[in-house]
């Protein structure tokens, strides 16, 4: 973290202790409940998603040249290869003759090359066609068009990011990620390892599981049993970059009675930072680690959960295998607490009861997330 933005949040962080509130004057806002329910809608956000860099799988998961997963993620097949020069290229799944499915859904150690099932048309790691049977069936076919359909893909704070539409293979991706990605890869985790992960599916719209995450206004009732005495009641302090954004969770271990000078503040050791890559990725920095999250919407009602922990090491010990599985479990327990509600909220939405979902100040930056969506699709970039 620079050195100015670890002074500015030392200088706000003791503000909000003395009784400033952080988020100055920010509005309350309101989100009406049919963004939450209408399948057309979510149609569009799937567009959208398939617009913006999503994280697919963790670096560590394609270890050494050859090794390959195949995954789909928002409906795409998705074909990942660690390449001879130790890049990651990612593919369309999908075989350029009459469309088969190239691979089933796993992963392997040390491909040579991808044979399609249905005909044998076979592609170099590269993704570019090596041979097809009876080729002299093909007279026009031209192979050097004929490879798999490339993705962008990026390796960023050991995961693999990946754009998933084919006619936006020549995208930046760091320019949807920095500069906090930068932030975060600066955090000991440029080359984490992948520990624990797990998907699961959570009976609610993907956007009532980003608006738990943008406020701590419910830590001390619904986290009551988990994480709340670990924080200072309902304070964030919340910084945005483009449509990205890093909130600061603080920690009840720093003392505003005895509050640390400048030079003693550890954002780590004396908060949680979250990192929230729009629309549906967060990062929760914790002082030894890191929980990455990622939502797949799959209906208005049904989302998929993608978690990965990020560790600066493979753990080399049962008691260190020990530590890392608690706080796992502790992540996991806590969101469950989250989750549970998000069904809730979502059984009860067409129940007439609100029109509206209701957000507080210190709630601004949910309700601020909506907009930005709102605004994403109707962009005229290509978005529908
Ligand atoms: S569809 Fe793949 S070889 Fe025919
Ligand atoms: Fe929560």
């Amino acid at each position: 973290m620079k050195p100015e933005v670890r002074l500015d949040l030392h200088r706000r962080t003791l503000d909000a202790l003395n009784g400033t509130r952080p988020e100055g004057r920010a509005a309350p806002g309101e989100v009406p409940v049919d963004r939450y329910l209408d399948g057309d809608r979510t149609e569009r956000e799937l567009a959208l998603l398939r617009h913006r860099p999503q994280p697919v799988a963790a670096s560590s998961e394609l270890p050494a040249a050859g090794a390959w997963l195949a995954r789909d993620r928002l409906g795409i097949p998705l074909l990942l290869v660690r390449q001879e020069d130790g890049a990651v290229h990612a593919f369309l799944n999908v075989c350029r003759h009459r469309g088969a499915r190239l691979l089933e859904e796993g992963g392997g150690d040390s491909a040579r090359a991808f044979v399609c099932p249905y005909h044998a048309w076979t592609y170099r790691l590269d993704g570019t066609l090596k041979g097809l049977p009876q080729a002299f069936g093909f007279p026009c076919l031209n192979k050097a068009e004929s490879g798999l359909r490339r993705l962008a893909a990026r390796e960023r704070a050991g995961l693999i990011w990946v754009i998933g539409d084919p006619d936006l293979a020549d995208s930046d991706i760091d320019i949807h990620l920095d500069p906090l990605m930068d932030e975060l890869e600066a955090l000991d985790l440029s080359t984490p390892v992948a520990y624990a992960p797990r998907h699961y599916e959570v009976a609610a719209n993907w956007k009532l599981l980003v608006d738990g995450s943008l406020e701590a206004y419910h830590f001390k009732v619904a986290h009551r049993d988990t994480i709340a005495h670990l924080f200072t009641d309902n304070l964030q302090i919340i910084d945005e970059a483009g449509l990205n954004r890093r909130l600061y969770l603080v920690k009840s271990n720093l003392d505003p009675a005895n509050p640390p000078d400048a030079d003693r503040f550890e954002p780590r050791r004396h908060g949680n930072i979250l990192y929230f890559f729009f629309p549906n990725t967060t990062v929760l920095v914790q002082p030894d680690h890191a929980q990455f999250s990622t939502l797949e919407p799959l209906g208005p009602g049904r989302t998929r959960v993608h978690e990965i922990t990020l560790l600066p090491a493979a753990p080399d010990s049962d008691k260190a295998e020990r530590y890392w599985q608690a706080n796992v479990d502790l992540y996991r327990r806590t969101l469950a607490e989250d989750y549970s509600l998000s069904e809730s909220i979502q059984k009860g939405l067409s129940s007439g009861a609100n029109r509206v979902l209701t957000f507080g100040t210190f709630e601004y930056s949910a309700p601020r997330f909506h907009r930005q969506l709102e605004a994403q699709l109707g962009a005229p970039d290509g978005v529908p």
